[in-house]
Order: C-alpha cells, then structure tokens, then sequence
C-alpha cells in the first residue's frame, strides 16, 4: 500500500476512507425494503452533505434540517458590489492528507492552489514581527537562528516523547498494526498531559530559554500562533503533526462553500433506487427544513420524531446529528434518553476554541510592489505577536480586487474584539499593522465594507471548532464510536453523531468527513445493509483497529 497518497490515516482508527470511497464495488448496499426510507440529517455542513450525499447514493432518502446557512463552517462571503471575491470566514486552507475531503473536491471538478501560509512560496514572503522585533524571510532559513533553534527543539522533542518520524513513517505506509503499536502507549501518556507541558518538559526545550518556548508559541510549527492551544491535551497537537495537517495546505478556488453547495446540487450518475438527475435538493423540493428544535423517540411507531422550528413534526428510523453537540443541550431539545449519561458529558463537556477573521477587500495586490531601498515586497503575510496575530494575503490577479484577511486569531485574541464591529476590528487591525509597516497605507486601498466573523457569537455553532483538554480522549472515544451501536440498548438506537468535533481531529474538514462516513455505515447496518466483502466499511474494522481504551 506504500503507494498510496499520504492520508490522515488514524492514529487513533487507522482506516482508509479515501480507498473505502473510491473502490468500484461501492461503499455498501442495502435491502430492496430500505430503498426510499428517509433519514433525517441535522445540520447541512460538510459533515451533513457527505453524510446525506452518500445515503442518496445507496438508495435512502435524506432529509435536511438546517438552523442558518446550508454550509456550515465552509462559509465563503462575497465583498459587496463584487460577485467574485470572498472572505472565507471559516475552512481556509486543507491540508493535502485529507484525502477524503479531497476525493468530494475533485468529485465536485473543484481547483485548488497553494495557501498562503507563513514562509511558503505561495506566500512568496513572510515577515515576523515579536516583541517589537521585525524580520522579512522567504524561507526559515533567512530569520536568525534562534527560530532555527526552535524547530529544531520542537522536531526533537517530537522524536523523544512520540517517535514521531517512525510513527509517520507507519502511517505513510499505511500500517495499522505498526501505527497502534506506537499511538496507543502515547494516548495513555500524554491525554492528561498538556501542550505546553510537553514542551516545556522535552530535553530539547529544557536545554533552551524560555525566549525559546514563547517564539515557538508565537510562530511554532506549519501555519504558527499555536500558543493558543498550549492548555490543550497533547494528543491533539500530535494528531495534527503526525497526519500532516498543518504542512501543505490548499485553498478551493472561488471559496470552498462551493463544496457543500456542489454536493447539495449534484446529480450523482451512480446512484441506487432513485431516477437519474435525482440531487439532494430535488429530494428535499428545493432547501432544508428550518432548523430542528425537537428530537425525541415516538412511542407509538418507536421511530425518531424531529421537530423543526416551525413546529412541524416527522418520523424516521435513523437520524444524524452533525451540529456542534453543545447545540443538543441549548438549541435542540433532545430527550435525554436517547443517550446514555455517559455520552451526555462527554457531548457536554466538550470544549470549543473560539475565533475571529477580519476581512477587507482592496483595489488590487499592491503588496507586490517592492521597496526601492530595501527590495522588500511592501506587505507580506505576518505573524505577529499584536492582536491580529495572522495576516494573509490573497492574490487574485495583478488586475484584480485582492483580498486582506487582517487578522485570524484564536482564544483570547479572539476575545478582546468578541464584541466588537467590523469597523472597530479593522481599525484596531490596521492600527497594529500600521506600526509593522509605517510607510504602507492599506486604508487608502480598502474597497466594499470589511467582513467579520466570531464563531462563537453565533448561537448555531457557539465556537469555532474543538479543542479537547487534558482527560478528554474517553470523551471523545465515546462521542467518535458512538455510531457502533450494536451494543446499545434499543431506546439509544437510530440516532448519530458526526461532525469535525466528534472527530479526533478538530478543526479540520478531514474530520467532518471521516465521521459522516462512520455515520454512513452505522445507518447502512441500522437498515439492515452492508458492505461489499472485499470493501470492508469503518464499522467492520473497527472491532479490530478502533481506538485504544482507557481505563474508566
Ligand atoms: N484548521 C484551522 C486552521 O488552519 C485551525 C487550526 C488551529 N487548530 C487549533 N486546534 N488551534 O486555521
């Protein structure tokens, strides 16, 4: 298999989803009875689309319900007065790894282009600005040496506390039995354990300043500002280093919520059961269903009973629930024996990271033009230590508006403009920008009005994607095997969970996908289908390959 492409391919459940995808023999098939039976699917994002998507395909009938925008968190916004350019408030750039989000993208004929990240090409030049200390490099090399000293510490103390380069070497390979063999001694070690502990524990670091530990907060590793998740269990910061999520990035020409759109819209020519033309919006006459604001089982028929916000009422025999499952608790009233105690806290305790992008639209990339003392392009991608901590640029043509995300923060970055305006963000941003680069007047070249976004303002997701804490591994183990529902008693059947946070790997589209797919399986199974024997789905390796236990 060692020429398969590079995958997010575990740790935790080492299965290959993109060759379950694209094998001739199709992901399942179902009994004749089963054909047109309808599911509901909560939530019409990426995990809800790929979810729906592949339900039609195999013959059932998705029904969607959807509180806000179809999309989710792919959520790409135009500029008013222009139809072309967009702010992406959410998923912005995929790692090449993902490759079942990869296999939709070229399934929907979508083109992709290197991300401007920190001292890529694509960025063409980076400038780092810390402490007052500002520095303009087109590779790591040009910086001086102590960001050297700092990845190097940081590739070091990944080899000391996880194996790193063998453990990716295994998952290049796509070994499961070589992954589980180094991944499950690390989830016992490290779930209770911090990032920065980690770090500051390594042998590498410890030999280092503490200058060392705050400039790799600041510009760390791959995209940078990860000091943001410093608290975070550390599983989760190798899970994104191990499966290559922060390395080779790409962004979805003209915006990436053309990928949920393009799946809504889609006439698939492979599908069972249903005419030929038939899309998950003709199957739902046009749009979702409003927002869900009741599931509970019917006692009468024991089916699923989704109530939407318009009070209509419908019953299904299996329901997917791809919200961020705080919503289950606030905006959804879900009767609680539907799951076990168990699962509610772990559904509950969940932890959401919070974000902010402050967009504006300008005349064209004057950034490219240079210095005519120094030879340094005017503005360039910047990490900083100010409160925009991540500026981005976008090039769309040298006779085109570019695009200026002034700032993409985290935590508490995100926070100090939480209730701020668009105006007020901008102003504060250009404010910091302007002690970056005092000679560049970005206000003059600003179009259109500036775009904003808090996720966690916004009563549909109430964050913007999941950061687990130290201790967390049961609680997502128990939210990601939750759709291996043989076990369960029946009252907590037919009901599943998908989404990037029930995923291992938040933050990330991959995530989102992979579980839907898990979803996929778990009602396939429910309806009583199942998987082509030389094309074994999730739910069939996961017995052997699913993720380690911990104690309780
Ligand atoms: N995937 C997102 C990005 O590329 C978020 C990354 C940060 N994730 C996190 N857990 N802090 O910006």
């Amino acid at each position: 298999m060692s020429d398969m492409p590079f995958s997010m391919y575990g740790p935790d459940f080492p299965f290959a989803y993109d060759q379950w995808l694209q094998h001739p023999a199709g992901l399942g098939e179902l009994p004749a009875s089963a054909m047109g039976a309808e599911v509901a699917i909560i939530g019409a994002g990426i995990a809800g689309l790929v979810c729906g998507y592949e339900l039609m395909r195999l013959g059932l009938k998705p029904v969607f319900y959807e509180a806000g925008r179809l999309g989710g968190r792919l959520r790409s916004v135009h500029f008013d007065g222009n139809e072309q350019i967009v702010a992406e408030l959410g998923g912005m750039r995929f790692p090449r790894s993902s490759r079942s989000f990869y296999h939709y993208v070229e399934r929907m004929g979508l083109k992709t282009a290197p991300f401007p990240n920190p001292l890529t090409e694509a960025a063409g030049s980076t400038v780092i600005e810390l402490e007052g200390e500002r520095f303009y490099a087109q590779k790591l090399a040009d910086l001086p040496i102590i960001f050297q000293e700092v990845a190097e510490a940081y590739d070091s103390a990944l080899e000391e506390g996880a194996q790193f380069t063998d453990l990716q070497d295994a998952i290049r390979r796509r070994d499961a039995a070589a992954i589980k063999a180094i991944w499950n001694p690390l989830v016992k070690q490290w779930d209770e354990r911090t990032f920065y502990d980690f770090i500051s524990t390594s042998s590498a670091f410890r030999a280092l300043s503490f200058r060392h530990r705050e400039v790799f907060g600041q510009v760390g590793f791959g995209t940078g500002g990860w000091d943001s998740d410093f608290p975070n269990t550390m599983l989760e910061i190798l899970r994104v280093n191990v499966t290559g999520c922060d390395t080779d990035q790409h962004l979805i020409v003209g915006g990436a919520e053309q990928l949920p759109r393009r799946l809504w819209q889609h006439a698939p020519s492979d599908l069972n059961h249903w005419p030929v033309g038939t899309s998950l919006q003709s199957l739902n006459q046009g749009a979702p269903r409003p927002g869900a604001a009741r599931i509970f089982r019917d006692g009468q028929t024991d089916q699923i009973a989704v109530t939407d916000t318009r009070g209509h009422t419908e019953r299904f025999a299996a329901v997917v629930c791809t919200c961020q499952s705080w919503l289950l608790t606030t905006a959804i009233d879900t009767e609680e024996s539907l799951f076990s105690h168990p699962l509610w806290m772990a559904l509950d305790r969940t932890r959401y990271m919070q974000s902010a992008k402050t967009f504006v639209m300008v005349d064209r990339p004057f950034w490219k033009e240079r210095d005519p003392v120094t030879g340094e392009k005017r503005m360039s991608m910047t990490l900083t230590d100010r409160l925009t901590r991540g500026t981005y640029l976008f090039d769309h043509g040298d006779d085109q508006p570019g695009v200026i995300c002034l700032s993409y923060s985290w935590m508490s970055d995100a926070l100090k403009v939480l209730p701020l305006d668009a105006q007020k963000r901008t102003q504060l941003a250009l404010s910091a920008l302007s002690r970056i680069y005092p000679d560049v007047d970005i206000a003059s070249h600003i179009r259109s009005n500036p775009i904003t976004i808090s996720w966690e303002d916004d009563p549909n997701f109430l964050g913007a994607f999941k950061g687990a804490l130290p201790g967390h591994y049961r609680y997502n183990h128990r939210m990601y095997g939750h759709f291996m529902q043989q076990h369960l008693p029946a009252q907590q059947r037919g009901i599943f969970l998908a989404g990037d946070d029930i995923s291992w790997t938040p933050a990330w589209a991959e995530g989102a996908v992979q579980t839907a797919l898990n979803a996929v399986w778990g009602v396939m199974t429910q309806f009583k289908g199942c998987c082509a024997t030389d094309n074994p789905g999730p739910g069939d390796l996961y017995p052997a390959w699913g993720p380690v236990s911990l104690a309780p």
